[in-house]
Formats: C-alpha cells, structure tokens, sequence
C-alpha cells in the first residue's frame, strides 16, 4: 500500500520538501496531497502516513493544518504507523520552535497512532519547543530559513531511519 504524505505550506517551504521527499521514495511508493484539499478519507485509506507542518505565528499549526485540525477528531490513528516533519525558524522564533510538529503529534497519540521517526536536538541551537520530549523531537525538525544546506542531508538520514518501519526500500 502506498504512503501517504499531507503536508501545509504558507511560503512553499514544507511543500518543498514534502516533493524532495516524494522523489527520494519514488512517485510510486506515495501520494502527495495538500492537507487545504483534501477529505478525512484521504487520511483513512492510508496505513502509512508521513505528516509536514510548518509553525507560524508563535507556536500556531500552518494555516490549512490548523482549518482541518478538528478533523483529526474524527480519524482512527490505530493501526497507523505515522512519521512528522516540521519547518521552522530555530534563531527567530527559539521559543516556539517547530512546535507545529508537537501540536500534531499530541493529536494523533491521542488517536492511537503509532509514531515513528523521533529525531534528535543536539544539532540545533533554540530554547524550548513542544516538538521535544524526552530529550528528542517528536519528528524532523527542517529550518529553512536559517540552515538549508543541512536540509538535504537531514532529509535522507531521516528517510533511510524511518526506511524499515514503513517498508520502502531506501
Ligand atoms: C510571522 C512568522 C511567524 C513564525 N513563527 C514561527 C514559530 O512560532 N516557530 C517556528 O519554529 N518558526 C516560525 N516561523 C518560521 C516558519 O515556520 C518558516 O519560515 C517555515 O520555513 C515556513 O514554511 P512554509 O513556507 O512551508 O509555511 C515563522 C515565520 C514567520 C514569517
């Protein structure tokens, strides 16, 4: 079965790479979908979903994130094997730093997802954000804006981690 991948955008960087990520796996191992257009049963047909957000606005979800939110309500994260990434601004915003990522997370914990993918803090230099917990983020932490030549490599070392647990070949 094909993943999943829903992904927000306000300036295009998470649909960035949300598309590196589809070419890295292969257009045929994922669908792509922007979480502005789509229906719940877009979510349910999937069993593997890979999540991006970015954060905005002082530790708020991504516009269309934070409209389809309440939907997240009415889906069944059993059975789920969900993988996050998050966009985020580590220097400017360092207290709320890709706090989307937590928001989501929280979310479909409390659904019955099982979430895989928790990445390490030590590369990143911010105060606090709800992406961490116990030590790690919850999900890939991209920041754009202030190291996007790190992007790529974080890309693939995260894939490759994540390889096994939603069974494409990296
Ligand atoms: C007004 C504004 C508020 C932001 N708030 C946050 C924030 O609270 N936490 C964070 O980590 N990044 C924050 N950012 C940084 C964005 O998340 C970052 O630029 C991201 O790459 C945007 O991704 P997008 O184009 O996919 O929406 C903010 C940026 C702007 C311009």
């Amino acid at each position: 079965m094909k993943i999943g991948l829903f992904y927000g955008s306000d300036t295009g960087n998470t649909q960035e790479v949300a598309e590196k990520i589809v070419e890295i796996i292969g257009e045929e191992n994922i669908d792509l979908y922007c979480i502005g257009e789509v229906e719940n049963s877009d979510l349910e047909n999937h069993n593997f979903l890979i999540l991006g957000t970015s954060t905005w606005y002082d530790g708020e979800l991504q516009s269309e994130w934070e409209d389809f939110f309440i939907n997240l309500d009415d889906i069944d994260f059993t059975n789920k094997t969900v993988a996050l990434f998050g966009l985020g601004d580590q220097y400017t915003y360092g207290e709320y730093f890709v706090d989307g990522i937590g928001i989501l997370y929280d979310k479909i914990i409390e659904k019955g997802a099982r979430v895989v993918g928790q990445w390490p803090i030590d590369d990143y230099d911010f105060d606090e954000s709800i992406a961490e917990r116990n030590g790690e983020f919850v999900g890939l932490a991209i920041d754009e804006d202030n190291e996007s030549e790190k992007t790529d490599a974080r890309i693939n070392t995260w894939l490759q981690q994540i390889s096994q647990d939603f069974g494409f070949k990296y």
